[in-house]
């Protein structure tokens, strides 16, 4: 069933069915004109976002923000744990309650997984998922998702019948977690999963997928899983989820896509996407700045959409979509070309 987006929390991809996320994709496209500063909207003049981030953040943080007030609202933060009182021994409870009397949505990230789901259960108002430890990061899935249609759409493709590897961290990467459960929504995808064994995609995700009637082939060789793909999706090893950074660093280094890579062994028109921070250490390095010039490189895309996305989700759950348009106008200012 479609979800009634109005006052809801928006904690697991689970939530939606395909009607519900046409429905966010059509909202974001309303919102390009606003993102790309053509025009500007007040619709929520005077709503306040608590942008609650107790785990490190710079695009989810930021874009979520900018969503709120490109939509005309104001945005209070926090950031990191050690400056919020969760670090005097708050419980989420209280910190729920105190912090939904001061506004009226809460994005929040935390590290422990289910940890927003327990912060939601004591708000007074709705709750947003910026990402719950390993769990899930539904905004991200959401914009990858959007941006995998659109870049498809642009080569004549659809997302029923694509090819997609995901490659590196699939253990504890929330952002894959959270987009195979999406992709599980649609048909007949082929999922080319490389990882290294010990960091493989749990096997209940893997299980769901092929029962939705997936194929899904497991890797451990860069080169042969990336073959035929329109799409690879490259993952950051997650060092902040390992006992030590001496165990991840096994791990980083293993799978690096770069322009001799692509060229080898990708189809000419593949679309790079990654969730970012990419590592751009030696040690690590996954996606070589060697290919920022191939216009096939999508992260910069992703990361513009996810201020569309934002903004969508933010309209559907205030119950806003509707009035975009009554309080919009063209801007007066000088606007750089953006996307
Ligand atoms: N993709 C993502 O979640 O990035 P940040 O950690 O910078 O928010």
């Amino acid at each position: 069933m479609p979800l009634n987006f109005v006052g809801s929390h928006i904690l697991s991809v689970d939530q939606f069915d395909r009607e519900s996320i046409e429905r966010i994709f059509a909202v974001a496209d309303q919102m390009i004109p606003y993102a790309l500063r053509q025009r500007v909207t007040r619709v929520l003049e005077g709503a306040i976002l608590g942008n609650m981030f107790f785990e490190p953040s710079t695009r989810t943080r930021v874009s979520f923000g900018c969503a709120w007030n490109l939509l005309g609202g104001e945005v209070r933060e926090t950031t990191g744990l050690k400056a919020s009182a969760l670090a005097k021994g708050e419980s989420f409870y209280d910190t729920a309650r105190v912090l939904s009397g001061y506004s009226d949505l809460i994005v929040m990230r935390h590290e422990k997984m289910g940890s927003v789901a327990e912060f939601a259960e004591a708000s007074r108002v709705p709750v947003i998922n910026g990402g719950d430890g390993a769990n899930e990061h539904p905004s991200q899935a959401l914009l990858d998702l959007y941006t995998i249609g659109r870049e498809l759409t642009d080569q004549g493709k659809t997302i029923d019948g694509m090819r997609i590897a995901l490659v590196g961290d699939l253990r504890y990467g929330r952002a894959v977690h959270s987009l195979c459960k999406l992709l599980g929504i649609y048909k007949d995808i082929t999922l080319s999963l490389i990882s290294p064994e010990a960091l493989r995609l749990p096997e209940s995700y893997i299980y769901s997928l092929r029962m939705a009637g997936h194929q899904v082939i497991e890797s451990t060789d860069l080169g042969q899983g990336l073959q035929s793909a329109d799409i690879v999706y490259v993952t950051r090893t997650q060092e902040e989820r390992f006992e030590s950074p001496e165990e991840a660093l096994r791990y980083k280094g293993l799978f690096r896509l770069n322009q001799a890579v692509y060229t080898e062994y990708c189809e000419p028109n593949t679309v790079i996407m990654h969730p970012l921070p990419r590592d751009t250490r030696a040690e690590a390095n996954e996606l070589d700045n060697d290919l920022n010039d191939n216009p096939n490189l999508a992260i910069f895309r992703q990361t513009d959409n996810g201020v569309l996305i934002r903004m969508a989700l933010f309209a559907l759950i205030l119950d806003v979509a509707d009035q975009i348009e009554q309080t919009s106008r063209t801007v007066n200012w000088y606007t750089a070309k953006r996307f």
